[in-house]
């Protein structure tokens, strides 16, 4: 095994399976995210390019103690799929190929994407499920049709058992737009009500659903890139327990949500009080404007103001954090593209109750921030499905590090703090591979 030739622990207890021939990606909605990983994939196995970013591709893991000077490559330690043997395909509302549509996004460099372009466009969408009703921005052409919901769900279903017949295993990952703003209704409650209501057209059940829903009956783990009502209901963690299909929480974590799991748990461990947190948006690409739709923003709008809340405990502390004002706006701004600006204005106070600000201005690039993400994601959902221990719990809640609404059992709160979240990570991977976890406690260096 590839941690023996590192040098890493035994792992004798590890009840992990190889990860033997070709993983397949299944991508929903092959937009600017999707186009990224999947070009930025290709151009760093042809070594043109790093994988900056990714914590499964340049992340080490420290094994023992820190003595013991051992900190393998992540990738040299778990069993996770080669990059080499990744296999895409996806789903859009549009033809473009992933070459074209790369092209629209902007986000790569023209030379970059011409390059790859014998690669990129073999990749061509097969026809998506899709009802603007739940996007009011778009206008797809390249759309499944059929009876009832039901009937796409089916659909969804025949393109997994096709594609899987090409490779050894697969994963769904959603980079599709956002939808609008929807809450958990008796349809979502069991795998029958929700059968039933496929049948019956819910309206409660959107293209997200059915697409997770063909997934999961299929034993395919899902991840959610976009904060849709999706995997974070009862009849997907039933499902993802009956048919050993993982899923975790939603949204990608990237610009905004990312620097305030880091800024917010600093202030916390310093006991410094937060009265207000103004965070704002330009951006211009298609995202942008999906998001300009008031029932979509709505949806972003709950996956990003959630984090403070939970980070601040301020039930706990209701001296620093009860009386936050927290807001949260994105501005459809098309010059700026996929180059996203995100300002953030914080309003803090310290000793005595004497007020200070901070300013963040970040400007960043969205695609680029996602991309890494999407990949760590899908490799470490293969490796849950191919660990005894993790591959029926349902919900990882170790992969919470990737995202802006983590998802946990019913009744558990989830953890936003970025750093807690890295070690929750890595102390899972030490134990589903049987190394000991590490507690930071340290007191055996000074005995
Ligand atoms: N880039 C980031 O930093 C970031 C962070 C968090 C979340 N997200 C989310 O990721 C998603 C993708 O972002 P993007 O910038 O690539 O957007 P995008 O608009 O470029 O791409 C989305 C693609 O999904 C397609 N699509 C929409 N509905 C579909 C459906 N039902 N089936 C198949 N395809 C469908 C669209 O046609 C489009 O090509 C968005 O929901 C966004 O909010 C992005």
């Amino acid at each position: 095994m590839a941690n023996e030739q590192q040098g890493g622990p035994k792992t004798a207890g590890s009840k992990v399976e190889p990860a033997k021939g070709k993983l397949g990606v299944m991508v929903v909605g092959l937009g600017a995210v999707a186009t990224t990983f999947i070009a930025g994939v290709e151009a760093v196995r042809r070594g043109i390019a790093k994988p900056i970013g990714s914590l499964t591709q340049m992340g080490t893991i420290r094994l023992g103690k820190r003595t013991d000077n051992k900190s393998p490559l992540i990738k040299n330690f778990v069993p996770l799929a080669d990059l080499n043997d990744l296999v895409f395909t996806g789903w859009d509302i549009f033809e473009d190929n992933v070459y074209e549509s790369a092209a629209h996004a902007k986000v790569l460099d023209k030379d970059l994407v011409e390059q790859l372009k014998p690669y990129l466009e073999t990749i061509k969408p097969m026809p998506a499920v899709f009802d603007q009703y739940y996007v009011k921005r778009l206008h797809g052409t390249h759309v499944k049709k059929g009876k009832n919901k039901r009937d796409l769900a089916d659909q969804v279903r025949a393109d997994i058992q096709a594609f899987r017949k090409t490779v050894d295993r697969v994963v769904m990952i959603w980079c599709g737009s956002t939808e609008i703003f929807l809450e958990p209704t008796a349809v979502h409650q069991s795998i029958e009500a929700f059968e039933k209501g496929l049948e019956a057209n819910d309206i409660g059940i959107a293209p997200s659903q059915i697409y997770a829903y063909a997934a999961l009956s299929e034993g395919v783990p899902f991840a959610n890139g976009a904060p849709n009502l999706t995997v974070d209901l009862p009849v997907m963690i039933e499902l993802s327990k009956k048919n050993a299909a993982p899923i975790c929480g939603k949204d990608f974590k990237t610009g905004q949500t990312f620097m305030k799991t880091v800024l917010a748990p600093a202030f916390k461990a310093r006991l410094l009080g937060v009265s207000g947190w103004y965070s704002t948006n330009i951006l211009g690409n298609r995202d942008g404007e999906v998001l300009d739709d008031p029932e979509s923003f709505k949806t972003k709008e709950e996956s990003k103001l959630g984090s403070l809340e939970y980070i601040f405990q301020p039930e706990l502390y209701p001296d620093l954090y009860a009386n936050i004002f927290h807001k949260v706006r994105i501005n459809y701004y098309p010059p700026r593209g996929d180059n996203k600006e995100g300002w953030d204005n914080i309003d803090i106070f310290g000793w005595l109750g004497y007020p200070m600000q901070i300013k963040v201005d970040f400007l960043c690039r969205d695609s680029i921030l996602a991309a890494p993400i999407a990949l760590d994601l899908v490799l470490f959902l293969d490796l849950a499905k191919r660990s005894q221990e993790l591959r029926s719990i349902g919900i990882q809640e170790w992969l919470s590090f990737y995202l802006k609404s983590p998802q946990t059992r019913e009744g558990l709160y989830p953890e936003h703090d970025l750093f807690i979240q890295s070690m929750k990570l890595k102390n899972t991977l030490r134990h589903i591979m049987g190394s000991d976890l590490i507690t930071h406690l340290g007191l055996e260096y000074y005995d």
